[in-house]
């Protein structure tokens, strides 16, 4: 039985099991054993967890604003197993936005933004731009009131940004302030128009990877070994199962011990006392709150362009320098700045 339905889809699919290994099977470099080098691996895992539980919820969710609470409450409350999968959501996109930010940082140290992988370091910037953006609409489909005052705040930062700001702050909102339509925008933002954008750009950053291969390091302890790569099948592969399956159970046991609650619902008519964003929004919203509205939009788009062309500075910087480590010393000062502004602004009130 098996046999003839096997020998079925042979004939119809002649592709045998040496040749996908064959294909799928590219040498590893030997660094890549070590876990932090891997990091890559795990926003990618993490997203396909989104998409799974995001599927989910859109089953229940309803997007406008007299809708939006009450269907987040039935799911929460209500829904079988549904205060499961929206705490895994939510602890997915914490967990993907820090590994994200994890893998960003291993690349930046190593330098593996260098010639030729400048092209694949902007597109990073974007995917982690991306990432950010479905973590923003994400918070404020729940229509409570940090979602409502939190896209009521960040429009009228966008609103602060000289020529386009006002253009931002209308496509952000559907119009000149929060209205029914807004909550529409960010679900389709959030759950079609920017997931699409991040596969798309996903297939180029792991296409480029594919076609330049991955920065070459030799560590001290394997100066000696014989060869100099792995097998990606089954070695890697089981490496990242393990990564896996290590993620499920970790993302099972937050879900489960912290699960995701509900504020109070929105009311455009009462400010809270305190407008905090997702964590990590904290930095950039400490940014904007040290400096004066429009130089401290202007500086913070100004770090970010900074960001997106750095292996430019960095290969400018060494050549003026004739060094080959300032861009650690400057990413020292970098990591300070930011765990420094968002633990300001984590223990702070206002
Ligand atoms: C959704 C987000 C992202 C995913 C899923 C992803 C995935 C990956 C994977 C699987 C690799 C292979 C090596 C490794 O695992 O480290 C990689 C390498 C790389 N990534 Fe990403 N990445 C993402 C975001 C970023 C960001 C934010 C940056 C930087 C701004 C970036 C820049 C790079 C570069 C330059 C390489 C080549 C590294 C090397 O040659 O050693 N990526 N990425």
């Amino acid at each position: 039985m098996f046999q003839s339905l096997t020998g079925w889809f042979q004939e119809r699919l002649p592709v045998s099991g040496e040749q996908i290994s064959e294909l799928t099977n590219e040498p590893v470099p030997n660094h890549l054993r070590r876990w932090w080098f891997c990091l890559g691996g795990t926003p990618a895992y993490l997203f396909v967890v989104q998409i799974a539980t995001g599927i989910l919820l859109a089953f229940y969710y309803q997007p406008s604003p007299e809708t939006a609470y009450e269907s987040v409450r039935r799911i929460t409350e209500e829904v079988n197993y549904g205060w499961y999968f929206r705490s895994v959501h939510k602890w997915g996109a914490t967990l993907m936005i820090a590994a994200v930010i994890l893998h960003q940082m291993r690349v930046y140290f190593t330098a593996a933004y260098r010639k030729p992988r400048e092209i694949n370091w902007m597109i990073g910037i974007c995917l982690l731009l991306c990432t950010l953006l479905i973590g923003f609409t994400g918070y404020s489909l729940v229509f409570e009131q940090l979602s409502y005052w939190g896209a009521t705040v960040a429009a009228n930062i966008s609103d602060m940004i000289p020529v386009v700001g006002g253009l931002g702050k209308r496509m952000l909102l559907a119009g000149d302030s929060y209205n029914e339509n807004t909550v529409p925008r960010f679900y389709i933002l959030h759950a079609a128009v920017l997931p699409v954008l991040l596969i798309l750009m996903l297939i180029v950053h792991i296409a480029l990877i594919r076609i330049q291969g991955v920065t070459d390091f030799e560590f001290e302890d394997e100066k000696d070994s014989e060869t100099k790569t792995f097998n990606f099948f089954p070695d890697h592969m089981l490496t990242e199962l393990i990564v896996g399956l290590v993620l499920m159970v970790l993302l099972s046991a937050l879900a489960t011990v912290v699960p995701a609650t509900m504020g109070p619902r929105a009311n455009p008519l009462m400010t809270p006392e305190v407008i905090k964003p997702e964590w990590f929004f904290y930095a950039t919203f400490r940014w904007l709150k040290l400096f004066s509205g429009v130089f401290a939009v202007i500086s913070m788009g100004f770090i970010v362009f900074i960001m997106f062309i750095w292996p430019f500075i960095d290969a400018w910087l060494r050549r003026i320098t004739g060094r080959e480590d300032v861009h650690v010393w400057i990413g020292i000062v970098g990591v300070f700045a930011l765990v420094g502004l968002t633990t300001w602004e984590a223990v702070v009130a206002h």
